[in-house]
Formats: structure tokens, sequence, C-alpha cells
């Protein structure tokens, strides 16, 4: 079935990346969100196009070029191909590669700027003021960090005074505040609404958007001493690869426009360019969305620290799928994320290897050996309902707001349902019974049909195994052509499953760590990981826990490290000295919940007895916490409840 309509159109955008150096994981971040969500409306029968490119003028380039002895085109005609390479690497679906070198883009920038300065809009004056040359931008006074530096890379700000043309973009600052004020979604997340609001209520002035300190750029037309400031030119690019003003592919996609962004270049996007399509005449882009920053094991990612990411390396050593899987599961999309690779494996291990990819094994080992292979017709619309639970509901309504972690969290929810149900309907118990071929039938049609609508699920994000999963549930067609609207609960019946095939290899963290040491780039907790032997459940059950509150903390005087807790488990209140003094206050733990083991023997510390221990996370270096976090409950649950 297509449900492909006109009003069902998405144009959706990355930043265009400059040239000036190699893609990072922060470039692949931007692009895999977008690539995910285009292929996500494409199930959902959008109209969808999907734009990235590289910005390829300005200072940076231009001095980027002269260190390598090498005229600009030369070195960007070089350096964009590294970003067509990455995006091949990275399966990315996009319809259109726009370079600001292009002539199409060229001929849209000279338009709109003639057309702007014809209507008075962009006028000439001269600029004065301090300017940070690596971010290509005037700092105002008000913004400067310490020592007259730039507050966005800290470097020295040099004076500048040049001849130069302004937009006028103040005049169009009351007409952006009203339509933002009507539409709040405009700018995800909520965050970067407010600091947009307070940035524009605090006033703006016009942009310079000349230069006469550089040759790279596109020169203004009617006045060639000038070239175009980058920002000008390079924000246009979302309009020239569309073939603005007339092309038909301007008018059907420009009003369904949505840039994503990271969170550093929200006012260029979220200011500038509205205020230049009002001036212009034309829609404002329905969302912009802005995510956070990756750092790397903690810190900022840069190159003289040599921790920058790879996405290269990062596909080779450790597959596609889980790599694309991690950027947008690991970190609530809009905030920052720390990006390391233990973090990577853990995720690879349980949530593909573990939950994906042992559902799959597990059920076709199951259909190749009742059923010699072929999925039982059955239907069990109860089963349905309490598996599937509106997942395409719950993850449709968390893609609409760009939470690809919360969405990933609904599928895997879902995932985990159908493990859950293996081991409450043990289906190799019903397969000794000749009574119950009927309800062994049920389960195995039943969790046939979890996978099919899984691999749907992920598709967008992984496309790849998406395929290698159909692949193995004997389907034909390409699950990336589907639409989730076509899928119907019950129509597997009658496949001819493949042979199982391990979908994630699963990595023996012991192996890898010894691997990493070799390459000497193992992080110290990683180093001094140790295990605990193996326990059974019975052991495990053994150990009672159950939510508490901390009431008060106080002071030991004797002691360096602990507190005196007092906590209240709802039918009782109990002393508890914790350790943990060296990391909160006693104002910043009282009212907090916790995790309270209860059955341990009491035992007395500094002469207090204390009954039972809270949990905490803590990375140890040489046997010491270095940094620790309370383990918490997970929303409102009563005080006592058991913890299993
Ligand atoms: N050329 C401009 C964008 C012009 S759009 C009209 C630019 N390019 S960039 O290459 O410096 O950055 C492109 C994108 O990469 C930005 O959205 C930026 O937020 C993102 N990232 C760069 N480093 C990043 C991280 N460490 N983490 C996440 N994303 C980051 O700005």
């Amino acid at each position: 079935m297509d449900d492909k309509t006109s009003e069902k159109i998405f144009y959706i955008t990355t930043p265009i990346y400059y040239v000036n150096d190699i893609p990072h994981i922060g470039h692949a971040y931007t692009t895999i969100a977008c690539d995910t969500m285009s292929r996500y409306k494409r199930m959902k029968g959008f109209d969808v196009r999907f734009l990235t490119g590289t910005d390829e003028h300005g200072q940076k380039i231009q001095a980027a070029a002269e260190k390598q002895g090498i005229t600009p085109q030369a070195l960007v005609d070089k350096i964009h191909l590294n970003f067509k390479e990455l995006w091949k690497v990275l399966n990315i679906s996009n319809d259109d590669f726009i370079r600001t070198t292009e002539e199409r883009h060229i001929r849209v920038v000279q338009s709109m700027f003639r057309k702007l300065m014809d209507q008075g809009d962009i006028y000439k004056g001269t600029y004065e003021g301090r300017y940070c040359v690596p971010c290509e931008t005037y700092v105002p006074e008000s913004s400067m960090g310490p020592g007259e530096t730039c507050p966005d890379c800290g470097r020295p700000l040099t004076m500048m005074k040049e001849e130069s043309y302004f937009f006028r973009g103040s005049k169009y600052v009351p007409q952006l505040i009203e339509h933002y004020e009507r539409h709040p979604e405009s700018i995800l997340p909520r965050i970067r609404y407010n600091e947009v609001m307070s940035f524009l209520r605090g006033g703006v002035r016009d942009q310079s958007v000349s230069r006469t300190t550089l040759k790279w750029g596109i020169p203004v037309p009617g006045d060639e001493k000038h070239v175009v400031y980058v920002w000008f030119d390079a924000l246009i690019n979302y309009a020239s690869a569309l073939g603005w003003p007339d092309a038909p592919m301007f008018s059907s996609y420009w009003p369904s426009v949505r840039h994503m962004v990271g969170k550093d270049i929200i006012r260029f996007h979220c200011v500038i360019w509205p205020l230049m399509l009002l001036a212009l005449g034309l829609p404002l882009p329905q969302t912009v969305v802005a995510h956070g920053w990756w750092t790397v094991d903690g810190e900022k990612m840069s190159k003289s620290k040599g921790n920058v990411v790879d996405p290269f390396k990062m596909v080779k050593d450790y597959g596609l799928d889980p790599f694309r899987y991690f950027l947008l599961r690991e970190v609530p999309f809009g905030n920052d994320g720390d990006f390391s690779e233990s973090a990577l494996v853990g995720r690879i291990n349980s949530d593909l290897a573990n939950d994906l990819g042992n559902l799959l094994n597990r059920t076709l080992q199951m259909i190749e050996s009742y059923r010699n292979g072929i999925v039982p017709a059955a239907m069990d619309n109860n089963a349905q309902n309490n598996l599937a639970d509106n997942v395409l509901e719950n993850v449709d309504k968390a893609m609409e707001r760009f939470a690809y972690d919360e969405a990933m969290k609904e599928i895997w929810a879902f995932i985990g349902r159908a493990n859950k149900y293996i081991d409450e309907t043990m289906p190799w118990k019903l397969a000794k019974d000749t009574d119950k071929a009927a309800e062994l039938d049920e389960v195995l049609m039943n969790l046939y049909e979890v996978l099919r609508l899984a691999a749907l699920l992920v598709a967008p994000v992984m496309p790849q195994t998406a395929q290698r999963m159909w692949a193995q549930l004997g389907i034909e067609d390409d699950p990336l052509k589907e639409l989730y609207s076509s899928f119907r609960w019950g129509d597997g019946a009658g496949a001819k499953i493949r042979k199982a095939e391990v979908l994630f290899p699963r990595i023996d963290v012991k192996e890898w760590q010894k691997a990493k040491e070799a390459g000497k780039t193992v992080k110290t907790e990683e180093k001094t990981m140790e295990h605990e032997p193996e326990i059974g459940i019975e052991e495990f059950k053994a150990v009672e826990m159950r939510v508490a509150q901390i009431v008060k903390a106080e002071e030991i005087p004797k002691s360096r490290k602990l507190y005196k807790l007092e906590v209240d488990l709802g039918y009782e209140k109990r002393t508890v000295c914790s350790g943990i003094k060296a990391f909160f206050t006693t104002e910043e733990l009282a009212g907090k919940r916790v995790i309270l083991v209860t059955n341990l023997k009491p035992a007395k510390l500094c002469g207090i007895e204390s009954n039972g221990m809270i949990l905490a996370a803590s990375v140890k270096v040489d046997g010491n916490a270095e940094s620790l976090t309370l383990v918490t409950p997970d929303g409102d649950i009563p005080l006592g409840s058991r913890v299993s």
C-alpha cells in the first residue's frame, strides 16, 4: 500500500561541512541523525529530500590552502571527497550534495544579494570590531572571553576595520519574535528555543555580510573588491540546492524544510537565516533541531589532544550499524554526550548481540527444529497486542520530537517483551507435548512476526541489519522499501526461513581490553576492570534491595570518608554509614531516593551501627573512587519497593 500524499513532504538538511579538516564523529553524528530521520519518513510514506554538502569558502579554507601551498580551489576539490567517501561508508541516503563553489550556488547567492540590495535591505557602511579569524566572526564586546578572546574557541581576537555591506536584519526582528511566539515548536529542544528568544529580545544589530580582507569567496555583484561573508554564502545553500527562485523543486520542498544543526551554530540558523528569509519573503523553516556535542572519554575533542575519533576507523573496528545505533541510542538527542569505545562495546554486547541477535537466533532455530523451517499459520491477537503494545505509535511520537534515543528504547522494550515471552511460554516444553501443537504454532508465529516488525523498526537506524534480518526470515523483499502502514500481523505465515546466522558477534571484553592495551589506547578503568566469579540466580536473590529515601545526612567528626545517613524505607527508618563524603554535601543528599541493601549484617563504623548499604557506581583509579554517582530509581515508586 502506498500512502504517499502531496502534504507528506519532508525536506531535511545537514549543515554544510567546512573542508579545512578531515571528517570526525561530530560530522558523522549530524549526518547519521538526518539519514535515520530521512529513512524513517520515507517508510512513513513521505516524499523526502535529504541534502548535505560542503562549505568551501572563507578565511579558514584560504589559510589551510596557503599552509599546504596549493590554491583554495585545489584544496576544496580534494578535501570535499573525504566527506563524500564517508557518507558512502556510513550508508547515507542523501538525495543531493551541494558544494558552495558550484556554479548553481554562486548564482543564487549573487541574485539574493542583489535582490536585498535593490530593496534597500543591504547597504554599505564601515565595520569595526574584534574579529576571530578561525571562527570567521566578529565578537561583540559583551560576549568576549577573558583577555579579549573568542568565547567559542578561546583564541585571541584581532581588531579589524573595513568597509562592509550590511544586512538590515534588525528591521525584521519583531516579525521573527512574533513568529517564534506563535511557533515555539519550531526550535528544538526547548532550551535552544529559550536561548534564541532571549538573544532576539536582547536586540540584534545589522549584520556585516561582506569582506574586503580576503579573496576566497563569492564576489559581491557590482563591487568585486568585496566577497560575500562566508556564513551569508553558506546558509543560502539550503535554497540554492533546490533551485531558488523558480525551480519546481523549490516550490514543492521549501515550505517543509527542517534544518539539523549542532548547538554551536543555532544563532546562524535561528536568527540570521530566518531574518534573511523574512527579507526575501520566503517561508521560515518548519523546525531547526539542535543536537549536543560529543566529548571523547570525558574530554573535548581536539587535534592537539590527539583524541579526534575517526568514523572510518570506528566502522572498520566495530561495524557500521553498531556505530550508527550507538551514536543515536547513547545520548538523549539535544544533550551533550561522551564517546568511549568501551561504551560502544557494551551496547554491542547487550542491546545488539544479546537482545536483538539472540531473539533472532533462538526464534529461527526453534522454527527450524520444531516446524522444519516453515512459519506456522496461527492467529493470536492477544499476543500481538501484548507484544507489540503500540510500539509503532510510540516510536512515531518519539521520532516526531527527534527523540531518537526514546524511539530506540521503545523498540528495545518490544524486543525485550519478546525475549520474555519465550521464557514464559517455554516453547521447548510445548514441543514435547503433541496436545500443545497449536499453542506452539502460535508462539512461533508471534515471535516471527515480532522479528519481521522489529526489522522494519530498526531499518532507519540500521539499514543493513534490517536487510540481513529479513533475508534470514526468508523474505524476498527489501525492508527499506516497505511502508510501516503496510505491515499486518500474521502476514509472515508460510514463509520458509533461512539458516540462522549470528547477527552481531559478541565481543569478548577481556580479549578486547588486551588488544586495546597492546594498541595503548585503553582507558585506565578498563585496564583495572575486574570481574567477580559467576553467581547463580539464588545467590543474587539472597540480596535484598529496596527503594529508600535519605532523610538526613550528617558529618561523622572522626571520619574523613563517611557520612551518617538516616534513611526511610516507608515501613521503617534506619541509620546507615556511607563512604560518599568526598562526592556530596549533606544538603545534596537530603531527600535523594536511593537503592538500599537491607539485609546486610549490621556493622559498627566509627562507633555507629550501620544497617544497610546504599548503591552507587564509581570510576576507580588505583583502587580509589575518582567519581561516583548514586543509583536512583527512574520514576516514582513507593518507598520500600523491592529491587530485583
Ligand atoms: N560550515 C559550518 C556550517 C554551515 S551551515 C550553513 C560549520 N561547519 S563544521 O564543519 O564546523 O561543523 C558542522 C557541524 O558539525 C556542526 O553542526 C557542528 O555542531 C558539528 N560538530 C562539530 N564538532 C562536533 C562535536 N564534537 N560533536 C557533535 N557535533 C559537532 O559549522
